[in-house]
């Protein structure tokens, strides 16, 4: 009875006006497909610059075309900074970022600014929806009470889902509208929501039972990834040693139709999510005192690859004081201009640390920590690729000698 008059109030809302808070990598392609898919959208950022950016037509992100932009804005999408459109707006979805504060702990205080900003401007029976990723709990627990806290509602005026976002930026075959979409709502009534919702422009969704059986999936997915690129980077370390190419041992191994699948070699995991996801994991499970060694085992060999590769290349020139050193793609994986805890940052300043000197190419990123990206040249010692961009021309590092991490010998 009770959740039948929930579902009644939400359908005298205006359904077809949503807001998405967070512009970013899950946001802003949210925005535009929503947009496309006939909804009233309004992408809501804090950074202006990058809302006025959009709002030239101007894409932030490579997998949006600026062509997108400029047809999504003159249409249905509205690009600002004020939260005051989530008023008229059925659905409020939230993709801020989560990353981990100094202490390499679950920081969550991008979602308590996002709340905050919009849930005074929060209506009767809007459903909210997390995309961000979050530890086990938090939509149920920690969602709800800021609402409560920062709006004039109760928990039972609102309703609450829980969808990660599985977007893998610069991939070209699977994306937002091919990538079945996972919704929890705390009630059906928000999975049914949910799922009304992103079915309008995702081909297949995935209701699961709860939204922490949601939120583990997602910090599944990714913790997946981490320990399995972290044992191939290990190996990695054995076949240098032993003197093969770990490339030619993994597309072997590949060949074994079932039971395998490949990992490949690099200078550590990068980006927002993989060495991000499963430290909100374990972090979770050390409050309850249960132990996750194989996630702190691929954290401790991740965050030591690019030492190895330091030592790798002060022995492939003699030592590396004076020397004069290219390091290649900064960004954390090909392709992409994502800079986010990129493990080429360490490389550098370890490098550094040992007396070389070193300047890096990326056509991709240009500029970062106030440095700008270099002409490649054959005036190096040494060229170490740590992220191989498909535009790289290495012909033109003529003779230098080049250390590749991405595995060969
Ligand atoms: N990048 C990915 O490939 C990816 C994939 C799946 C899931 N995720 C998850 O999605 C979430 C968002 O990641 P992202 O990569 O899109 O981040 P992002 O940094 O690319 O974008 C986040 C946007 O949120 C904005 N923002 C920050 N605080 C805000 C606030 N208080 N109000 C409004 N806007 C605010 C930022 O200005 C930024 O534009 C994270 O939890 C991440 O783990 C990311």
């Amino acid at each position: 009875m009770k959740l039948n008059l929930l579902s009644k109030n939400f359908q005298n809302k205006l359904s077809t006006t949503i807001s998405v808070i967070g512009l970013g990598y899950v946001g802003l392609p949210l925005a535009i497909s929503a947009a496309q898919s006939g909804y009233e959208v309004y992408g809501i950022d804090v950074d202006r610059v990058k809302v006025e950016l959009i709002k030239s037509g101007k894409s932030p992100i490579e997998d949006i075309s600026d062509l997108e932009i400029q047809n999504t804005i003159s249409g249905k999408l509205q690009v600002v900074s004020d939260f005051s459109p989530v008023e008229g707006s059925s659905i409020v979805i939230v993709c801020v970022p989560t990353p981990l504060n100094i202490e390499r702990k679950p920081d969550l205080s991008l979602i308590d600014a996002a709340v905050k900003s919009f849930a005074k401007h929060l209506t009767k029976s809007t459903l909210v929806i997390l995309e961000s990723t979050v530890q086990p709990g938090t939509t149920r627990d920690y969602l709800v009470s800021l609402i409560s806290k920062y709006s004039a509602l109760t928990p039972s005026d609102f309703n609450v889902a829980y969808s990660p976002e599985r977007i893998d930026p610069a991939n070209k075959e699977w994306n937002l509208k091919n990538t079945p979409k996972i919704v929890a709502g705390l009630n059906p009534i928000a999975t049914k929501q949910a799922r009304d919702f992103y079915s309008k422009f995702v081909d297949n969704i995935v209701e699961c039972e709860s939204p922490e059986v949601a939120e583990l999936a997602k910090l599944l997915e990714n913790t997946f990834r981490y320990v399995n690129i972290s044992f191939i980077n290990e190996l990695s370390i054995f076949c240098r040693s032993f003197g093969v190419d770990i490339n030619q041992v993994v597309a072997a191994a590949s060949t074994k139709p079932y039971g395998f699948m490949p990992f490949y070699p690099s200078i550590g995991v990068g980006g927002h999510c993989i060495p991000v996801d499963p430290l909100y994991l374990s972090d979770k499970a050390r409050t309850m005192g249960v132990q996750t060694k194989f996630i702190d085992l691929a954290d401790e060999i991740n965050t030591q690859m690019p030492n190895f590769f330091v030592k790798v290349a002060s022995q492939r020139i003699g030592g590396l004081r004076g020397k004069k050193v290219l390091v290649i793609g900064v960004s954390y994986k090909p392709n992409i201009a994502d800079v986010r805890e990129s493990p080429v940052e360490a490389l550098i300043s370890e490098l550094k640390q040992k007396g070389a000197q070193v300047l890096w190419h990326d056509d991709l990123v240009k500029e970062w920590n106030g440095k700008k990206s270099v002409a490649l040249s054959n005036q190096y010692d040494l060229a170490i690729i740590a992220t191989p961009h498909d535009y790289l021309d290495l012909t033109k590092l003529g003779d230098v000698p080049i250390l590749n991490t991405r595995g060969s010998i």
